[in-house]
């Protein structure tokens, strides 16, 4: 069988209208918006309406996706959502999406691995296109976290945003997609960021709803070590498996949970931070949906290019780390700067 890629023919990104700064934190919980700037970077997040549930804004982003791809949802073979925020335990948030999107009888699921989540269903979606199984499949990217976080808690409330993001892959013979990845996880972190009585293990009930254990809680300074120590060698392991150095890479796009993390793991890889896309200020911890929506904005602000070379990683609950290497179109012929600059995406570079 001739070899297959994954071209990313179609990328949306969706964010609630609602912004909640710093300042207006400052109003809920003993913070500033200098401490907020100075350990995290966060400027702002977006926050979901009440009409809003995270179906919705996947569906949002979705739609964005399959125009840009010129695809029907209906030309769909699978639809991955990398969520924790679903709207219901059960059903799968996956199968709504499918609905709402008019994707009739077209597969859906849900990949449950937080902030890793989107790295995960990427590259779950590789092998079914390399596999020859299927040629057009829906990745989302989607998180509602201003509805498990504590908005008394402020070690918490201060890091999170809510958004969603979406790719299309399509099978192609010409070389794009995914050239290497690397994936890993380590339970016995696990306690380090938690809904206690989220789940099967710790039913919601009077008690844990008065101590408020239905919400998530996490341990700052072990999950920063952790997500330092990870970053590096994680990504390491992605670009030996491309055959691949940093050399090769035009840009990094990290999760976008912190930029002090950022800022290490620029020292570790010993590279400059202008080789890092950021979009923490704006956006805050997205969970699954920040690399979509890092990626979304940067082409939209021409900071990126549809033939870059991607450094993606991310780190998150489990605890668990991923990383990749994505071009998401065939190289171009036309030269990559100009004037050392980097050029727009532009539609013509979809069907280039
Ligand atoms: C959460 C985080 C920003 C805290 O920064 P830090 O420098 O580690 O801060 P510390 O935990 O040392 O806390 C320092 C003090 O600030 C306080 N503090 C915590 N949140 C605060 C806030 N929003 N405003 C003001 N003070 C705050 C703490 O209570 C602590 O006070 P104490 O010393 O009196 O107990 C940082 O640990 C972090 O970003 N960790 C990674 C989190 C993450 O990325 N999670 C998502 C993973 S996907």
């Amino acid at each position: 069988m001739e070899k297959r890629y994954g071209r990313i023919t179609g990328w949306g990104a969706y964010v609630p209208e609602k912004v909640l700064t710093n300042h207006d934190l400052e109003q809920l919980v003993d913070t500033s918006h200098e401490w907020i700037v100075q350990r995290t970077g966060i400027h702002q997040r977006h926050i979901a309406g009440p009409e809003e549930t995270n179906a919705t804004m996947s569906v949002a982003a979705a739609r964005r996706a399959l125009q840009k791809a010129n695809l029907a949802a209906t030309d769909l073979d699978l639809i991955i959502v990398a969520t924790t925020t679903g709207d219901f335990i059960t059903p799968a948030v996956s199968s709504q999406i499918q609905h709402m999107l008019g994707a009739t009888n077209v597969p859906a699921f849900v990949l449950a691995n937080g902030c890793t989540g989107f790295l995960y269903a990427l590259t779950t979606a590789q092998q079914f296109i390399s596999g020859g199984v299927y040629r057009n499949i829906l990745i989302i990217g989607s998180e509602l976290l201003s509805r498990y976080v504590d908005w008394t808690d402020r070690n918490t409330c201060v890091l999170f945003g809510d958004a969603a993001g979406a790719f299309v892959m399509q099978a192609t013979s010409e070389p794009c997609g995914l050239f290497g990845f690397d994936m890993g996880s380590d339970g016995s972190g696990s306690q380090h960021i938690i809904a206690p009585a989220m789940g099967s293990a710790e039913p919601v009930n009077a008690t844990t709803f008065a101590e408020r254990r239905h919400f998530i809680r996490m341990n700052g300074r072990e999950v920063f070590k952790f997500a330092t120590r990870v970053l590096g060698s994680t990504s390491q392991r992605s670009l030996a498996q491309a055959g691949m150095t940093l050399d090769d890479i035009d840009c990094i796009v990290p999760h976008q949970a912190n930029l002090r993390i950022i800022e290490a793991a620029a020292r570790a890889m010993n590279l400059p931070i202008e080789r890092f896309l950021v979009k923490v200020h704006k956006y805050a911890n997205t969970s699954a949906a920040s690399i979509p929506v890092a990626i979304c904005d940067g082409l939209d602000s021409g900071e990126i290019r549809l033939d870059d070379r991607l450094l993606l990683v991310s780190f998150g609950s489990g605890l668990t780390w991923a990383s990749a290497v994505l071009q998401m179109a065939p190289t171009l012929q036309k030269p990559r700067y100009s004037n050392g600059v980097a050029e727009p995406a532009t539609a013509e570079w979809v069907t280039a």
